[in-house]
């Protein structure tokens, strides 16, 4: 859920700072990149070493790392980085310096400096969590846009029984991944995406295939579930892993299976993208047994696949989205033009071979996109999941 999102925890000097040690593993394993930077007075309650290993990342705590090195740590940069921040725990000596803009320490500056959603998890004993000055503190940093995480109540390390018990890591992760759910672009919006090659069998070992890894389409998936989209990807056989959990991935071999999967998904879809690169010729018949060697020649019957993308743009209705792909080697554009409109699509992705480092296998593309309003726009060489991220933007332009 928080894949692909930058968190920077600041930790401050409370007993509840071991359980920073959890809110990093928790917002490691949901997927976030974690930075850590703590108080000097944190150093008491965990070490470094500890969050630095559990976050994959060297911990900071002062504003240089070697002094006399002449290097610093940059709480400018650190405050750009991230999506958002949770100081967590918060003591209330933080809290006041927060309050007040106050920098004598680099969680404090790289606070000052963060342009993102930052989030604050007291943790205190009881009377000073319930004096005036805190309690008017948690409301001024509230009234400055920072999120309270209202610590709960019970035993406190002290033997007090009542609330400033910083808030549990789960707690913290859940209230983070429901607030970002709500920010997302294209929360509710289901997605058909289809991916990789088609296997048409010969015999029960053979099959008549393609070279797609299904890249693309996998980089579509992960693009499109980052935004909030449900994503169903439907793929043929290959070697690629689905890693965010806004993804159900259905596996088939064959056109006619991908054909069923996706007949049943599209009726409720928003938007399908068809990237796979589906065979337009099956075998005739399937031989029940393995194909013996007999003759000097084998013929083989094939008969026409149906095109998929077609047929939901046959099925399409006004508010729905289809978009396709067209990898063409000679008059490109005229070619994906005409299939744009022979299968009703919004828009189609058109790689041309004659461009290096486009098409199949890459782990770049080259593309442009051609829309239904003729509207035409030309991309350099990227990554595929760059591309990916450029074909969601036209998409949500369409969209929203
Ligand atoms: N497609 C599909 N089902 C098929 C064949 C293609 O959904 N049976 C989709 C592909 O996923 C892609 C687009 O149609 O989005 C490609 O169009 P297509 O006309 O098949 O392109 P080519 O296979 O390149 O056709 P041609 O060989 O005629 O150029």
């Amino acid at each position: 859920m928080l894949h692909g999102k930058h968190i920077l925890v600041g930790v401050t000097g409370s007993i509840a700072a071991y359980k920073s040690a959890f809110l990093v593993r928790e917002l490691i394993k949901k997927g976030a990149s974690v930075r850590v930077v703590m108080t000097p007075a944190s150093f008491d309650f965990i070490t470094p070493l500890t969050l630095a290993t559990l976050s994959k990342h060297p911990v900071v705590s002062s504003f240089t790392s070697d002094p006399g090195s002449g290097e610093w740590n940059n709480h400018v940069e650190m405050g750009l980085w991230a999506d958002l921040m949770i100081i967590a725990p918060a003591t209330a000596s933080t809290l006041a310096k927060m309050a007040s803009g106050q920098a004598d320490n680099l969680l404090l500056a790289v606070y000052l400096s963060a342009r993102c959603p930052v989030y604050f998890a007291p943790a205190m004993d009881l009377d000073m969590y319930q004096h005036p000055a805190v309690q008017e503190n948690i409301r001024q940093l509230q009234r400055f846009g920072n999120r309270f995480i209202r610590p709960g109540s019970g035993e406190l390390a002290s033997g007090l029984v009542g609330e400033g018990r910083m808030a549990e890591p789960h707690e913290i992760t859940a209230l983070i991944t429901d607030d970002l759910a709500q920010d997302q672009p294209l929360k509710d919006k289901k997605f058909l995406l289809t991916a990789g090659p088609t296997h048409e069998a010969l015999d029960p070992v053979r099959f008549i295939g393609n070279r797609s890894t299904g890249k693309m389409g996998f980089a579509i998936a992960e693009a499109a579930a980052e935004l909030g989209a449900e994503v169903v990807l439907v793929t043929g056989p290959v070697h690629l892993q689905t890693k965010h959990s806004g993804i159900k991935r259905i596996d088939v071999r064959s056109a006619r299976e991908m054909l069923h999967a996706c007949l049943q998904h599209w009726p409720d879809a928003a938007v399908g993208i068809l990237s796979a690169a589906v065979a337009d010729y099956r075998p005739k018949t399937t031989a029940g047994t393995k194909i013996k060697k007999k003759d000097p020649f084998l013929l083989l019957e094939l008969e026409a696949t149906t095109d998929i993308l077609k047929t939901l743009g046959q099925k399409k209705e006004a508010k729905q989205i289809l978009i396709g792909f067209a990898l063409e080697t000679n008059d490109e554009e005229a070619n994906a033009r005409k299939k744009l409109h022979a299968k009703n699509l919004d828009m189609i992705v058109l790689n041309s071979l004659q461009d290096q480092g486009a098409g199949f296998g890459h782990d770049t593309n080259k593309v442009s996109f051609i829309h239904k309003s003729n509207k035409f726009t030309s991309f350099e060489l990227k990554s595929k999941p760059e591309v990916a991220r450029d074909l969601l933007s036209a998409v949500m332009e369409i969209l929203l």
